[in-house]
């Protein structure tokens, strides 16, 4: 009998639907999905007009190459510039995030001339070649992986990052907010700084907002809480609540060649009705102002429970506790049936729900982190 790769640490549990912030398992059994499985459940799980545009796609047709036109790519591409502000800007779609920031390299790699990234402490990328030699985890970085043309500095860190700036940087890549790290956002002045000093020694700024965009924030963009804008963008997870769907956002000053990119799956028929549904749900429903209201409620209630630290925006949020997250994760699971995330800060708990929660499964959420902190206390 084949075995799986046995590369995940799992939950001894089955799912077997889901509705909203809602999965049950096997046994019946429902949990709160605080954790939106792993941030890309955006506009709620099985959302009845996803499902209904994705099983019409389906019955048409599901797949065919790139080789031909495909309106929908252009639909997608006309509804993404419009909502998230880029409309000026050009769309190269593939299938994940990893792949998504491989190809940002690339482009600006290819456009530049030039070799080195610039990545952060605690940064995560995605496991491709360059996308996990970007990423900061020994771990998971293998001999053939390793490269000199990463150049990591530590985050948030203007003077580091001046220090290292010249003309041999291709891009500087930056997560809108870190989320695997555990929730920490850059500030202002540091992305200021930033696109001023890659436009200074023609350097690309590569935003990743596969965990902090689409809307997550309260904004389309984390970044655009800094008034910044970056020469290439990229999006994944949230974008297509759960079909594999990304996307490479490049500035249109920087210019296409043909097959100087190129995938298989990129952009197909279901990708795209998965993605075009998923845009005009969060229009629909405002769940980008619903993401902002939620989250600033999450963190005003969650304040208030002694020796707590939350950071993040909207609905992407990290609550420290004096505790092990692992503990604290694992008490809200078994005794309060709710998913939440973890994070490589070790007291992080993180929290990724639909963009579509509502208060009374916040509430829900709340009392039972403190009823779980209360108890540890005692
Ligand atoms: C900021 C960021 N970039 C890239 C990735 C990689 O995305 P994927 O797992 O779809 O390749 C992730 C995944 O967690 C991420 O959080």
């Amino acid at each position: 009998m084949m075995k799986l790769f046995d590369v995940y640490s799992i939950q001894n549990i089955e799912i077997a639907r889901a509705l909203g912030s809602y999965v049950w398992d096997t046994h019946g059994q429902q949990y709160l999905d605080m954790y939106g499985g792993h941030a890309v459940i955006s506009i709620g799980h099985t959302h009845p007009h996803y499902v209904q545009k994705l099983s019409q796609q389906l019955s048409r047709i599901g797949f065919y190459s790139n080789s031909v036109h495909i309106a929908l790519q252009h639909e997608l591409a006309d509804l993404l510039g419009a909502m998230s502000g880029y409309d000026n800007y050009q769309l190269f779609l593939c299938n994940s995030g990893a792949e998504a920031n491989e190809n940002a390299f690339k482009v600006a790699s290819f456009y530049t001339g030039r070799k080195k990234i610039v990545a952060l402490s605690g940064a995560f990328h995605g496991r491709t070649s360059l996308a996990v030699a970007a990423t900061d985890n020994a771990r998971i970085i293998a001999p053939v992986n390793e490269t000199t043309n990463v150049i990591r500095i530590p985050f948030n860190d203007v003077a580091a990052l001046t220090s290292v700036m010249d003309n041999t940087i291709a891009a500087v890549v930056v997560e809108g907010i870190q989320g695997v790290a555990g929730i920490y956002e850059p500030d202002t002045t540091y992305w200021t700084t930033l696109a001023a000093l890659c436009k200074q020694y023609g350097a690309l700024l590569i935003a990743d907002e596969v965990q902090s965009g689409y809307g997550r924030t309260g904004r389309f963009f984390a970044h655009q809480h800094h008034g910044v804008v970056p020469d290439i963008i990229t999006v994944a997870k949230g974008m297509g609540n759960g079909f594999p769907v990304a996307g490479v956002l490049v500035a249109n000053y920087l210019p296409p060649v043909k097959e100087m990119l190129g995938t298989t799956f990129g952009g197909n028929y279901l990708a795209c009705a998965a993605a075009i549904a998923v845009l005009e749900v969060i229009e629909t429903e405002q769940l980008m102002a619903n993401a902002a209201d939620m989250g600033a409620y999450l963190v005003r209630q969650l304040q208030q429970v002694a020796g707590i630290s939350v950071r993040g925006r909207g609905l992407m949020l990290g609550v420290e506790t004096s505790h092990l997250a692992q503990h604290i994760r694992m008490l809200l699971l078994e005794k309060h049936k709710i998913f939440t995330g973890a994070a490589s800060q070790k007291n992080t708990v993180r929290l990724l729900p639909s963009l579509g929660v509502t208060r009374l499964e916040c509430d829900a959420f709340i009392r039972a982190f403190t009823g779980v902190i209360n108890s540890l206390e005692s």
